[in-house]
């Protein structure tokens, strides 16, 4: 077995896109946490799919284009951020640095972003927010019944947390390991206790799914918070209504990084017909499959407001820490701005508005 290489002080030389850091942090994780990180669940088909769908998008240049002084802001629930990438809630940080959570947070808020914090992080969420120096969001995963969510939700709102966004599409996971000994789920109580299931009954139905949120949960949920609520994890346009229905202030087009039922299509894919809906009434988020500037531009031409990054900042992250992490963002970034320079958009309203897109890609909206 080759030893791992050590962490990183500084930034490596060389690297030029988010996706030059990933040979770098293979290089520093044993073999069970990079598949950890990087498994899709079944086949990976949409694992694939994710890729194709970005890919499967042309872009179209607009040179001459007034866009001096144009920026990436992106203002949302009250809170202005520099660039529209936020961290996407990533479980047991410390699994890839020591620093784990704390690290994120802080390169977020280097960059004038935002991260939302995992219910499975693995440092405790007062620690973090007080690292990061600013009111991170919240990512809430049910904890099998209704006093123990409060609690846990609670929590997080004493401790600054100032949005929430709450997963819904992964009440069941293949994506899980072993986690080693010092490593846990910090800010969670031990896990509720599940009836035996009786001989030939079903682990699925009659044992975990027993504990999972439903659509009565969601609306009890809505009314206990006034701080906004985005919803995670929607791909179906009828689940877009309800979201809206139920009187939440955002939802995210999201298949988890093709980590729970493979075989959905690409998130992109879904992205047009659920902006369509929900614009204008509700943010729509996006996230799965973003690995470069060129990939975000895309997901904000077909109208996401914000998009969400997840394994390229666990790269950086296992590389160098938060200096890691922040470089995959500075360079995600830089790489937005050129998009929007060559493509002759000046900010993100104008990416959303504009016709960015090759003219096939746009007809299929
Ligand atoms: C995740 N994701 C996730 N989502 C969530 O709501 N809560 C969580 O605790 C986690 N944990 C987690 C761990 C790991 C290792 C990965 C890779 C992903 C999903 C995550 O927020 C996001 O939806 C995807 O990572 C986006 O896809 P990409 O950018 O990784 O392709």
């Amino acid at each position: 077995m080759t030893a791992l290489l050590s962490k990183l002080q500084t930034t490596p030389s060389g690297v030029q896109s988010a996706t030059d850091y990933l040979p770098y942090g293979q290089l520093r994780l044993t073999p069970e946490v990079w598949r950890y990180l990087e498994q899709g669940s079944g086949k990976g088909l949409t694992m694939q799919a994710n890729a194709q769908a970005l890919d499967d998008v042309k872009l179209m240049s607009r040179p001459l284009a007034e866009v001096k002084g144009g920026n990436t802001r992106l203002n949302i629930f009250g809170q202005q951020f520099e660039h529209p990438l936020l961290l996407a809630p990533i479980a047991y940080q410390r699994l890839f640095h020591p620093d784990g959570e704390q690290a994120s947070a802080m390169a977020a808020n280097a960059q004038s972003g935002q991260m939302v914090v995992s219910s499975l992080a693995s440092q405790t969420l007062e620690e973090i927010i007080k690292a990061s120096g600013q009111a991170l969001w919240f990512q809430l995963y049910w904890q099998g019944n209704r006093p123990r969510t409060l609690h846990l939700l609670k929590r997080a709102l004493a401790a600054g947390y100032s949005a929430v966004m709450f997963t819904v599409d992964a009440p069941v996971k293949q994506a899980v390991m072993q986690l080693p000994d010092g490593i846990s789920a910090v800010n969670l109580e031990a896990s509720l206790p599940m009836s035996a299931v009786p001989f030939n009954s079903s682990m699925v139905f009659d044992g975990w799914m027993t504990q999972a949120p439903t659509w009565d949960d969601l609306a009890w949920l809505r009314n206990q918070l006034n701080e906004p609520l985005l919803v995670k994890g929607i791909l179906h346009l009828d689940d877009a209504k309800k979201i809206l229905s139920l009187g939440c202030d955002g939802l995210v087009v999201s298949n988890h990084g093709g980590r729970v039922l493979d075989g959905v299509p690409g998130s992109l894919e879904m992205l047009p017909k659920i902006v369509k809906l929900v614009s204008g009434k509700a943010n729509v988020l996006f996230d799965s499959g973003i690995r470069s500037g060129q990939d975000a531009f895309k997901a904000l031409a077909l109208g996401a407001d914000a998009v969400m990054v997840g394994r390229p900042y666990v790269w950086g992250l296992s590389t160098c820490g938060a200096l890691g992490v922040a470089h995959v963002l500075r360079l995600m970034r830089d790489e937005l701005e050129m998009t929007m320079a060559l493509s002759g958009a000046e900010n993100l309203k104008a990416i959303k508005v504009g016709k960015f897109l090759n003219n096939l890609t746009k007809d299929k909206r």
